[in-house]
C-alpha cells in the first residue's frame, strides 16, 4: 500500500473512474455483485433497455421509481466525501462515473463526467422537456404534452451523451494515475477509458471487491472495500 499511496501522492493528473460499487456503502445495490446485484439477484437487466420502455412500460416505471426512491433515501458516504476533498486540494482532476445517483456532486465534486446520464432528472420521450425525478415520487409519469416521462439515463440501445464522453476521453489521455473504484469494467464503451489511460502512459489502480476484466493490465489491484481503501490512502496524503 505504501508505494500505492506514494503513487497517488506524487500524481500530477489523478483521474478517478467509478462504478456502482462506489455507492454500495451508501446503501444502493450494484448490478453484478454475486447474489446481490440488481442484474445478478433480480434478473432485471431487460428493464434497462429501450425495448422495456416501449413494450413493458408499467414494469419499467415501477423499476425506475424504486431506483429514484433509492437516490433520495440514501446519501454519499465517507468515500465520496474524500474524493470531494481531493478535488478541493487539487489532487483529483476529474471523476468519470458510470453512476447515475449524483452522489459525487452531492458530496461536493464539480468535475464529474456522467457517462450514463442521471437519475436526478426525467425527460419527456416525445418533446424532450426535462423535469426533476421527484415527478416519479409524486406518481407523475406523463409530460404536460402527454408524452411519457423516462429517467435521463442511458438505456441499453441508446448512445452515450457526447459531452461527458469527450471530457472522459481527454481526462483519460491526460491522466498519469487512473484510479478505478467499484466497477466490474464489463460494459463498453465506458470500460475503454482505463485501457486508453494505460495506452497513453498512465499507471492503473483498480479497487474492486471482485476481480474485474482489466485486472491483468493494472499496476495495482486491491480486492477490498472502497471506503476503507480511500480512508487509508487519505490518511497518508
Ligand atoms: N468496495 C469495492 N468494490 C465493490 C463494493 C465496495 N464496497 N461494492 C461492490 N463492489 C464491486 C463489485 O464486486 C462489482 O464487481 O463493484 C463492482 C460493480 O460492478 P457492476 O455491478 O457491474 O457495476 P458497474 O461496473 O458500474 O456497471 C456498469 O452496467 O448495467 C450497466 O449502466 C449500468 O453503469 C452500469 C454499468
Amino acid at each position: 500500500m505504501d508505494s500505492l499511496n506514494q503513487l497517488i501522492k506524487s500524481a500530477n493528473n489523478l483521474v478517478v473512474f467509478t462504478g456502482a460499487g462506489m455507492s454500495t456503502e451508501s446503501g444502493l445495490p450494484d448490478f453484478r455483485s454475486a447474489n446481490r446485484g440488481l442484474w445478478t439477484r433480480d434478473q432485471k437487466q431487460y428493464l434497462s433497455s429501450t425495448n422495456a420502455l416501449n413494450d413493458h412500460l408499467q414494469e419499467f416505471i415501477e423499476f425506475y421509481k424504486k431506483r429514484v426512491q433509492g437516490i433520495h433515501e440514501f446519501k454519499p458516504h465517507k468515500g465520496h466525501n474524500i474524493l470531494a476533498e481531493w478535488e478541493k486540494m487539487g489532487v483529483l482532476k476529474q471523476i468519470i462515473t458510470q453512476n447515475v445517483d449524483g452522489f459525487h456532486q452531492e458530496a461536493g465534486n464539480e468535475k464529474v463526467a456522467e457517462l450514463h446520464g442521471t437519475l436526478k432528472k426525467v425527460h419527456c420521450e416525445t418533446c424532450g422537456a426535462s423535469y426533476l425525478s421527484e415527478e416519479y415520487l409524486h406518481g407523475n409519469y406523463a409530460c404536460s404534452c402527454g408524452g411519457v416521462l423516462r429517467p435521463s439515463i442511458v438505456l441499453f440501445g441508446e448512445m452515450l451523451p457526447e459531452k461527458p464522453f469527450l471530457t472522459a476521453e481527454e481526462a483519460a489521455i491526460k491522466s498519469d494515475v487512473f484510479l478505478v473504484l467499484g466497477s466490474s469494467l464489463s460494459v463498453s464503451p465506458a470500460n475503454q477509458f482505463p485501457l486508453l489511460a494505460v495506452e497513453t502512459g498512465a499507471k492503473l489502480i483498480i479497487v474492486n471487491k471482485e476481480p474485474t476484466e482489466m485486472d491483468g493490465i493494472a499496476d495495482y489491484v486491491i480486492h477490498e472495500p472502497i471506503g476503507s481503501v480511500l480512508k487509508e490512502i487519505n490518511s497518508k496524503l
